[in-house]
């Protein structure tokens, strides 16, 4: 069910790509044009109907996103913050929100993958309230070999998933945001680290369709999935918000917006957030909404 559902935002990583500006901070805390890059995950799963999220750092950047972020009750939402010691897989999320999770489906987002398009929050609750089972999104891409790849057979469906492939099955990869039914924990559990000693998503994803639980979702050519993993994909993801924000006087991943359109928090809980945003126009945004 969508409202037991509970989220999770993996922002751990040394983000050693995008050195030296991520020396003294953490890669999702970097801005993306007029927000830090996590807003826009976190954005995905509000708009899926989840409202209890956790929060997966490195022990030094928790602190940080725990000062951006708070309890979430500003965004309508429950936050809950957790340690990654050392980076050893994306699958580890699982082991550490085991507990949290305590046996509800799950999503689990990228803490540095970008989402955008109409149809997006349609097919987000759809995969939510789908409660057997995983869900995976895929996207052509011009270079595959840089992701989790999907490979079909003759009739079109996927039979192998595989990271980062030197030859690739097709051009459809696995974008950062997954959706497990409450098997997932135990499923990382008996899973074993992969040669480069990490527990992979991909590992888990396969673990599904082996047993024939794994629901393929293509994300069209209508909507953008974007990563910010080199300096230049940072820039192309600044400059495509830049754009669409400029172009329509509407926000991408504005969080209050979307609590205060989901009922979440109420106008007078919006506007205290609006002066908490200082001279920003961000700020500007928030009153622009409450008048109308
Ligand atoms: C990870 C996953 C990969 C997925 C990608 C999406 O790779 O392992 O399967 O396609 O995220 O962003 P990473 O970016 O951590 O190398």
């Amino acid at each position: 069910m969508a409202q037991n559902r509970k989220g999770i935002v993996l922002a751990g990583g040394s983000g050693t790509r995008l050195y030296p500006l991520t020396l003294p901070v953490s890669k999702q805390l970097m801005p993306v044009y007029d927000k830090p890059m996590i807003y826009y995950p976190i954005s995905v799963l509000m708009l899926a109907g989840i409202r209890e999220i956790m929060i997966i750092s490195t022990p030094q950047d928790l602190p940080l996103f725990q000062r951006l972020l708070g309890d979430g009750s500003q965004f309508g939402l429950s936050f809950v913050y957790a340690e990654q010691p050392k980076p050893e897989g994306i699958a580890q999320a699982f082991s550490i929100a085991e507990a949290w999770l305590d046996g509800v489906p799950s999503a689990l987002v990228l803490g540095d993958n970008l989402f955008y398009g109409t149809g997006l929050p349609k097919q987000l609750r759809q995969a939510s309230e789908t409660s057997a089972g995983a869900t995976v999104f895929v996207y052509q891409v011009a270079d595959p070999r840089r992701y989790g790849v999907v490979g079909f057979d003759a009739d079109g469906h996927v039979d192998q998933i595989v990271e980062k492939p030197a030859d690739p099955p097709s051009e459809w990869a696995v974008v950062g945001m997954y959706y497990f039914d409450a098997e997932a924990p135990r499923y990382v559990r008996e899973q074993v680290p992969s040669a480069r000693g990490e527990l992979e998503i991909t590992d888990l994803a396969q673990r599904y369709l082996r047993e024939g639980k794994l629901q393929l979702e293509k994300l069209g050519r209508g909507t953008a999935w974007l990563d910010t993993g080199t300096h230049q994909s940072l820039l192309d993801a600044a400059q495509f918000i830049g754009v669409l924000q400029e172009r329509t006087g509407l926000s991408i991943a504005c969080l209050e917006e979307i609590a205060w359109r989901q009922g979440w928090i109420d106008a007078q809980e919006l506007e205290q957030q609006a002066e908490r945003m200082g001279k920003s126009s961000y700020a500007r945004y928030l009153q622009r909404l409450l008048k109308g």
